[in-house]
This record gives C-alpha cells, sequence and structure tokens, in this order.
C-alpha cells in the first residue's frame, strides 16, 4: 500500500479547520445523498439506488435449508448461539445490528430539528445523516430479503432500551459527541469484518454475494463519511475520550448480539477501530466517501 496517506482518525484538529470542514462536508453530503425527502425519512439519490436494486433482484441458487432457525433467533437468541451455523449467525447478527441503528434514529429523528428549523451547518448535516441511517435500515433489509428473508418484522427493543435511545440526543454535545463518533466507528469496524465473510460464506452464490457486498458498500461508504463528520464535532480533550471509549463501547455493544463473537475476534476489533485511519478504505470507497482535511497526511 506504499506510504500512509491517511493519519489517525483521532488526530487532533483546531476548532477553526473544524469549522472549515463541517462547511466542506456539508457540500459533499448535499451532492452525495441528493434531495432530502424528509416526510419519507429518504434522500432521493438513495431511494433510487434502492429501487434499482429492487428492480433487480437476485436469489440464492440453493436456498437457505433452515430459514426457522432464523427465524426463531433473530428477534432473541433461543438456540445456543455455537449450535447455529455460521450463515444464520451472520444474518441473525446483521438483523440486531439494523435493528439497534433502527431504534436510534427512530428516537432522534423526533428530537432534532427538522430540515426548517435546523439554522446551523452542524444541525443540517444532523438531520441529513439521521435520513442516511434510515436508509441503511432499508438496505440492511433488502440484504436479507435477498437471501429469502422476505418475513422479517422490524421489532422496538424493550420500553427501558426505547427510553434511553430517546434520552440520548437530547443530551448536551459535550456529552454526546464521543460516544456518537465511536458508535460510527464500530459501525465501520463491523461492516469491513461483515464484507469479508460474505467472501467466505457465500464463495458458492456468486449473484448474491455480489449484490450484498453492492448493498453493504452503500452503507459503508456514508458510514467512513459519518466516522469524519462526527468526529469534526469533537475537541482535544473529547478525542481522548472517544478513543478511551472504543473498547468499552465495542465490548457492550457487541456483548448485546451474541453473533458477533461467533462469528468475529472482537479483541482484534477493537484494535482496529483504535488503530483506524483510512488508510484500509479501499479506493473505490474513498472516491466516493468524504475525510476530513486534517486527516490527510
Ligand atoms: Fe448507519
Ligand atoms: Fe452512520
Amino acid at each position: 500500500m506504499g506510504s500512509a496517506q491517511y493519519l489517525s482518525i483521532f488526530t487532533v484538529a483546531s476548532k477553526q479547520q473544524r469549522q472549515a470542514n463541517f462547511d466542506n462536508y456539508w457540500e459533499f453530503t448535499q451532492h452525495h445523498g441528493g434531495e432530502l425527502l424528509e416526510a419519507d425519512k429518504d434522500l432521493a439519490k438513495k431511494r433510487a439506488k434502492l429501487q434499482h436494486f429492487k428492480d433487480n433482484p437476485v436469489k440464492l441458487r440453493t436456498p437457505l435449508s433452515n430459514p426457522d432457525l432464523f427465524y426463531r433467533n433473530y428477534v432473541d437468541m433461543q438456540d445456543d448461539p455455537k449450535t447455529l451455523d455460521p450463515m444464520i449467525l451472520m444474518l441473525t447478527g446483521m438483523y440486531k445490528f439494523a435493528r439497534h441503528e433502527w431504534v436510534g434514529i427512530k428516537g432522534a429523528w423526533d428530537v432534532v430539528p427538522n430540515m426548517a428549523n435546523s439554522h446551523s451547518v452542524e444541525d443540517k448535516i444532523s438531520r441529513v445523516h439521521l435520513a442516511e441511517e434510515f436508509c441503511h435500515w432499508r438496505l440492511f433489509d433488502e440484504m436479507l430479503r435477498t437471501c429469502g428473508l422476505t418475513d422479517i418484522e422490524w421489532q422496538p427493543l424493550s420500553p427501558v432500551k426505547e427510553w434511553i435511545y430517546e434520552q440520548f440526543p437530547k443530551f448536551p454535545g459535550f456529552l454526546m459527541d464521543s460516544p456518537a463518533f465511536v458508535t460510527e466507528l464500530m459501525g465501520v469496524t463491523y461492516y469491513f469484518y461483515l464484507h469479508r465473510l460474505f467472501d467466505t460464506l457465500l464463495a458458492d452464490e456468486p449473484e448474491v454475494r455480489e449484490r450484498l457486498k453492492e448493498l453493504l458498500d452503500e452503507i459503508t461508504i456514508d458510514e467512513i463519511a459519518h466516522v469524519g463528520q462526527r468526529r469534526n464535532f469533537i475537541g482535544p480533550i473529547g478525542m481522548k475520550v472517544s478513543k478511551w471509549l472504543v473498547k468499552p463501547f465495542y465490548t457492550l455493544f457487541f456483548n448485546d448480539i451474541p453473533e458477533v463473537g461467533q462469528l468475529f475476534d472482537v479483541k482484534q476489533m477493537i484494535k482496529d477501530g483504535e488503530a483506524f485511519d483510512f488508510n484500509e478504505v479501499p479506493d473505490y470507497m474513498i472516491a466516493r466517501s468524504w475525510i476530513p482535511s486534517y486527516c490527510k497526511a
């Protein structure tokens, strides 16, 4: 890969640098997602992309032999995860990850200012960001459908967990910004591992494997931009806190999704999160994503 092109995501930046980067991100995000369709929690370009996938469906050459195992374990694990085959674990894990994301954004959508009431560039960015997250949830739904899982219901979490997610966006920035950033970073780490797992588990299913990668790439490209954007909210002390939060956050979140520990090396995922610097991101993703200027070498 030659010499490093990018610096650690934890690189410190001045207030002026961060303000300029907010302006630059706002330019990027408007082109990237297209028009905000606020009533539908959607974005025009992303909607068209998803529709293109739906209009050109692919399916497994060999359908899942045991979809009942998915349906029995996808909301809450009923069986011992050690007894489930990796394909089922991958799919129930994807549902659970997307479900958390969906609950989080549902809670936030009604709390943060809508576009008409967004006056700062940061507020505008945050509104579009949430709409993108709704698109991710739809893309995950499409990934599961592509594997033949068309009877999925998106279930709310327990009332207590739903309430916690609703409180989160009401917190002041100095408390909320580091956890929000680390959550995005955790997403990117998970998506990179998932992408590699598609190659392993879908070696004999080239159409579905490539489609799942295309769907996941749509998410990952956004999420890489979100990592930089959420990092851009944070000053030097908050960056120290953020790096310190990677381990407990990844541990806590992935403990709640037992599939992740079965399929992946969570310790290595934590190390990857702490070492994240964009250098491992493939060029075709970089070309469509966004990186803070101060993370460029
Ligand atoms: Fe997302
Ligand atoms: Fe995100």
